[in-house]
């Protein structure tokens, strides 16, 4: 099979087979295959696009281009989540100990931030002592006796997606919807779960603003991972603000205590037993929707779920007793307030601009070698539809470095837009996408 045939056919609008995919792919990840040709290929690819078939197949390929995890062994029904990333987004760090507490089999992979979302593992970090190095064995070993366990990507996993990625960001083929899709599903993939949901975020703070996009992003992944014979749904929710009233890591793992103790943020709560409840219905240990949600609410209220975190937490080398006191947390220096410049109600609070500013602040990552300062971050007091009067605290600043201060203090206070309303807050859960 000649490369450039290859390329010529999907030029021209041609389906690549598996057979094809698979001299593509395994050429590419041995050196074989030059990146000169792979980047024409992955423009081909952008311009026309690819069936479901060649998409799966895609996907499925990538999937198996290294380690894949084997969870058939382990005592419960294995699930996964995936977010396209948000603001101030806990809630993976929520829903893996309320899964574990639920009797569903959680071995969590994941990554770290870049751009103006945070990932999991920064958060997790910020807990005094905690390890996401865990060797596989050791990761295993800790799912099969405790259920949950989480630790970070290894270079053995999905290689063929890590070269791709890097290709398609310096050839602008990051946006095309299949080349999206076979990424996050065979990453997916290969982390073993049986059961999978994944949180399509729209609005300012998403990768996909659009609903009719976000909209397509859900309706293809999870018909690629149906064809690869997992039950999957996902749920399209709202990122035009932040979730939750915290942005940044120590304070997100804050409020995913609170949220764990029966006292956290309401939407937050929500989120996680909606998406929860697609794979407490996918286990088959509940049957009615409602039902499910409303069992996952117990797990919270009753602090079963949160026992699972304190079991996580110390299992992984962390401090327990966070999970009875926040303070043990990383705190910033300096608290400053944001005030309102006008009485009115909330009209808007721009996730993307509290995104950069926390950012700004060093909660996130600009460059891949930046490091992350964890207790700083933004405390939002007034969120979408609240009513404030002039000179009211909207959000506090946590801040070490006051580098750049000034610059987050404007982005924090323009993403306020207080007005006369009437204001319709977005709705959390926009729509529910199912095989
Ligand atoms: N997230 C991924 O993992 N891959 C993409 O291509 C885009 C978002
Ligand atoms: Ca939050």
């Amino acid at each position: 099979m000649k490369t450039i045939d290859l390329i010529r056919k999907k030029k021209e609008g041609g389906r690549l087979s598996r057979e094809e995919i698979e001299s593509l792919i395994s050429g590419y990840i041995s050196g074989e295959i030059p990146d000169y040709q792979v980047s024409a290929l992955l423009m081909a690819i952008y311009f026309q696009g690819m069936e479901a078939e060649e998409t799966a197949d895609l996907t499925a390929v990538m999937a198996s281009s290294g380690t894949m995890l084997d969870l058939t062994g382990m005592p419960g029904f294995p699930v996964d989540k995936h977010s396209t990333g948000g603001v101030g987004d806990t809630t993976t760090l929520i829903l893996i100990p309320l899964l574990a507490a639920a009797g569903l089999t959680v071995a969590k992979l994941s990554g770290r931030s870049l751009g103006h979302t945070g990932g999991t593992i920064d958060k997790l970090e910020s807990i005094p002592g905690f390890r996401t190095d865990l060797s596989r064995e050791e990761f295993l070993g800790l799912v099969k006796r405790c259920g949950i366990a989480l630790a970070d990507h290894t270079e053995d996993m999905v290689p063929a997606d890590r070269l791709l990625y890097e290709l398609r960001d310096v050839t602008s083929t990051v946006d095309s919807l299949p080349l999206i899709v076979a990424s996050i599903m065979s990453k997916k993939i290969a982390g073993g779960a049986r059961g999978i949901v994944i949180d399509v975020k729209t609005g300012v703070g998403a990768f996909l603003r659009e609903l009719e996009d976000s909209r397509r992003l859900a309706r293809s992944l999870v018909a690629i991972g149906a064809r690869l014979g997992r039950k999957i749904s996902a749920l399209i929710t709202d990122m035009s603000q932040p979730l939750g009233r915290m942005v940044g890591n120590a304070l997100e793992v804050r409020e995913a205590i609170a949220v764990l103790n029966g006292e956290g943020p309401q939407d937050l709560e929500d989120l996680c037993c909606e998406l929860g409840a697609e794979l407490l219905l996918f286990s088959g240990k509940e049957h009615v929707r409602d039902k499910a949600v409303d069992a996952l609410r117990t797990l919270l209220h009753d602090r079963s779920a949160q026992a699972k975190f304190r079991d996580l937490v110390k299992n992984q080398g962390g401090d327990p007793a966070v999970s009875d006191d926040p303070s043990l947390l990383p705190a910033a220096d300096a608290r400053v307030k944001i005030l309102a410049q006008s009485s009115g109600l909330v009209v808007a609070l721009d996730a993307l601009a509290i995104g950069r500013a926390a950012n700004l602040l060093g909660a996130g990552r600009f460059t891949k070698e930046d490091t992350i300062d964890p207790a700083v971050g933004i405390e939002l007091l007034q969120k979408t539809g609240d009513r404030v009067t002039e000179g009211d605290p909207l959000a506090i600043l946590h801040v070490n470095d006051t580098e750049n201060l000034d610059s987050a203090r404007t982005l924090a206070m323009e993403a306020y837009t207080i007005g006369n309303g009437p204001v319709v807050p977005p709705p959390l859960i926009v729509e529910r996408i199912t095989a």
